[in-house]
């Protein structure tokens, strides 16, 4: 333990965290974007260097926020670019935290030149599915490695966010996901987070409202337990 109370146990490890949100080219000026800002990967990556990590941050579009301290910050714009970030730092992590938001799709056709205004109405924008970077890392785990989702859900008719966090978990096959709920002004944008953490093995503990410093602290205790004794 250090003097500002840390612990040091993530000492020794390469940690690789995803943030902030693709966007995708239309043509030069405009994009599909969304509204994550960044900040709770830059929580985690953050804490995760302070408690000792060798921290990889692959980061997509932010709001201004301030580089972390005593990290390896790579940058990615789109959905391929942070593709590539991810798989290339993951290849030594020992634990990959998926905190980015992904652009599911991506514009087909990006045009060379800036879509000029005509008047009638344009053609529908066609979409491709972009690649899902967090079931690659799953299907292409090495052995030893922790790997984090995080998933914003909003409850509708098929289901609350617990119910939807729990098939999501299952289809991704990672570790560990961080269910956050969203809507009515939840965690877009704003300082505090709330949810579940939920394990692989079925455990389930709620995630108070509290600062995104304070989420990042509770993922890494819940990494760090499930490295060390196999449960969260
Ligand atoms: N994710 C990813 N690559 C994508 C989409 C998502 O790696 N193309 C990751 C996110 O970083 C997050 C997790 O997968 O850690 C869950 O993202 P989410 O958007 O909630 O899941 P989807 O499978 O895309 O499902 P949906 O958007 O339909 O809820
Ligand atoms: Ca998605």
């Amino acid at each position: 333990e250090r003097p500002d109370g840390l612990p040091r146990d993530l000492e020794g490890l390469h940690v690789v965290v995803s943030a902030g949100g693709t966007r995708e080219p239309l043509d030069p000026v405009r994009y599909l974007g969304n509204r994550s800002s960044g900040k709770q990967g830059y929580a985690l990556a953050r804490v995760a260097a302070q408690r000792g990590a060798r921290v990889t941050l692959v980061a997509a579009h932010t709001v201004a926020i301030p580089d972390p301290a005593g990290v390896d910050l790579v940058h990615a714009g789109t959905a391929e670019e942070l593709r590539s970030g991810v798989l290339d730092a993951a290849a030594d992590a020992d634990v990959v935290v998926m905190a980015a938001a992904v652009a599911d799709f991506r514009p087909t056709q990006v045009t060379e030149h800036k879509i000029k205004k005509t008047d009638h109405d344009p053609d529908p924008v066609a979409l491709t599915r972009n690649p899902d970077i967090l079931a690659e890392l799953v299907a292409k785990r090495a052995a030893g490695q922790t790997i984090v989702g995080f998933a914003a859900e909003t409850g509708d008719a098929s289901g609350d966010v617990l119910t939807h966090g729990r098939a999501k978990l299952a289809r991704k096959g990672c570790d560990l996901l961080v269910v956050n709920a969203v809507g009515d002004g939840k965690a877009f944008e704003v300082e505090d987070n709330a949810g579940w953490l939920l394990a692989a093995d079925g455990a389930e503990r709620p995630i108070e409202l509290g600062s995104k410093a304070r989420l990042a602290t509770e993922v890494w205790d819940a990494v760090v337990a499930l490295r060390n004794h196999g449960a969260t």
